[in-house]
């Protein structure tokens, strides 16, 4: 049996047919749509390299029906930069080398985006820590993680 979602997907309406009600949201964006921005670290909501932004929360999408997704609205990395502009978060990484390999970048900045769009860091303040525990869902293998914190502290403001 074919289910029809409908998603806002980076700003634009999209009505996908899924003829499997157990794909994730990882794998329809990664294998159906081509958004391979999108990374598969675990696979089992450990590492936070699926991020997503689903009505405006951070999700991880390996975690998360596909299915269960009509009428959400899903941001990825790949609808960040508008205009040919880089987001302002993404800048930040760049700027501050939020990163290494790259891996887990995606997640990583998606969940700052949300901590910043939600006001969350804004209510944490310049503490580094408690910014720290709450970027926590997201693992950087390589250790970059002071780079991200810096990054995600400035671009706040
Ligand atoms: Fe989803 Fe690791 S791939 S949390």
């Amino acid at each position: 049996m074919t289910h029809t979602v409908n998603l806002v997907l980076n700003g634009e309406r999209r009505a996908i047919a899924l003829d499997d009600p157990r794909v994730t949201l990882l794998d329809l964006l990664r294998e159906r749509l081509d958004l391979t921005g999108t990374k598969k670290g675990c696979d089992r909501g450990q590492c936070g390299a699926c991020t997503v932004i689903v009505d405006g929360r951070r999700v991880n999408a390996c975690m998360s029906l596909a299915v269960t997704l009509d009428g959400a609205e899903v941001t990825t990395i790949e609808g960040l930069a508008q205009n040919g502009e880089l987001h302002p978060v993404q800048a930040a990484f760049i700027e501050h080398d939020g990163l290494q390999c790259g891996y887990c970048t995606p997640g990583q900045i998606m969940s700052a985006v949300a901590l910043i769009a939600g006001g969350e860091a804004a209510d944490i303040g310049d503490d580094p820590e408690r910014l720290r525990e709450a970027m926590s869902g997201n693992i950087c293998r390589c250790g970059a993680h002071r780079g991200i914190i810096e990054a995600v502290l400035d671009a706040r403001t």
